[in-house]
């Protein structure tokens, strides 16, 4: 498939997407979401995939939004529109999807980020919501996922002034999993992606369910509903082979179903 702002490639079970404006630093115009959210659904679709990665190229993830697309936006173009549709769709995908950052992870970019699962940044990079100083405020989950991550306290601080965050402050704050050398981010990232590649698929389909469950629900629903996803996991074929190799002191072979 040929996108215009984005780049895919397969290695083993990983599909690689990365997005494609270095000289607009990756800043995410609407065909471009739509392209992600295209690619991220073939990636989801097939079956050779385990583990999706996100990254940027060039100076930045994504310095955000487009600015000059949306400039002349009002309320009523936004509600036709409905850009946000894509955003919800792509926070749906069952596979893990690992964000491999670097650079600048502004604005749109890092609720991008935040839609991720898991996060490897390289050391250097800048986390912001600068939409304050534009006069408007994040639009993607941002006000919503970074404060469910970070709580009110910071969440308002960060929100409010705009200020950078180093990738240090994101490491202590949980909202990335890991820094690493800048000319590791893809080796490191890789890494991670090949371990989760050999883990069984449903397992770690419904371990992101019932996790994602964790943040909307009260614990006594969420321990009903983690409760049914484990009693289903024993109706997989990866269950048997999982606790056949246990017992038979072997590596297991697990095949997604
Ligand atoms: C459109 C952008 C852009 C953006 C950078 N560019 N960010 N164009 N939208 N978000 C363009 C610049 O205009 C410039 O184009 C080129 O990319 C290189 O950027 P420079 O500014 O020259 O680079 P630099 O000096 O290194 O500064 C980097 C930067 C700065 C600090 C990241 O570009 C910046 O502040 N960008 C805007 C960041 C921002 O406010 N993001 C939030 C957007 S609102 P030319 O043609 O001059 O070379 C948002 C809302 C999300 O994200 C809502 C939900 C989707």
């Amino acid at each position: 498939m040929v996108y215009q702002f984005i780049e895919t490639r397969m290695k083993n079970q990983v599909g690689i997407i990365e997005l494609n404006r270095p000289e607009r630093l990756n800043s995410l115009n609407r065909k471009m979401v739509s392209e992600i959210l295209e690619a991220l659904l073939a990636f989801e679709s097939n079956e050779d995939i385990r583990v999706i990665v996100l990254t940027g190229n060039g100076k930045a993830f994504s310095a955000g939004a487009d600015i000059e697309e949306m400039m002349g936006d009002n309320p009523i173009s936004l509600e036709l529109l409905d850009q946000f549709s894509d955003w919800d769709r792509l926070a749906t995908i069952k596979k893990p999807i690992i964000g491999a950052v670097k650079g600048y992870v502004f604005g749109g970019g890092f609720e991008l980020a935040l839609s991720c699962d898991l996060l490897i940044a390289a050391a250097g990079t800048e986390f912001s919501f600068p939409e304050v100083g534009l006069g408007v405020m994040p639009g993607a989950g941002g006000t919503q996922r970074l404060t469910k991550l970070v709580g009110r306290t910071k969440a308002l601080e960060w929100l409010w002034t705009g200020k950078r965050i180093s990738a240090n402050t994101a490491l202590n704050n949980g909202i990335i999993n890991k820094i690493v050398a800048s000319e590791l981010l893809m080796e490191e990232s890789m890494k991670l992606a090949t371990i989760l590649a050999s883990q069984p698929p449903i397992s770690l389909r419904l371990i992101k369910d019932s996790v994602n469950k964790a943040i909307d629900y009260s614990l006594h629903e969420g321990m009903q509903y983690e409760r049914k996803n484990f009693y289903l996991l024993f109706g997989t074929e990866d269950q048997k082979e999982g606790m056949s190799a246990f017992v038979e002191k072997r590596k297991p072979n697990y095949q997604g179903k």
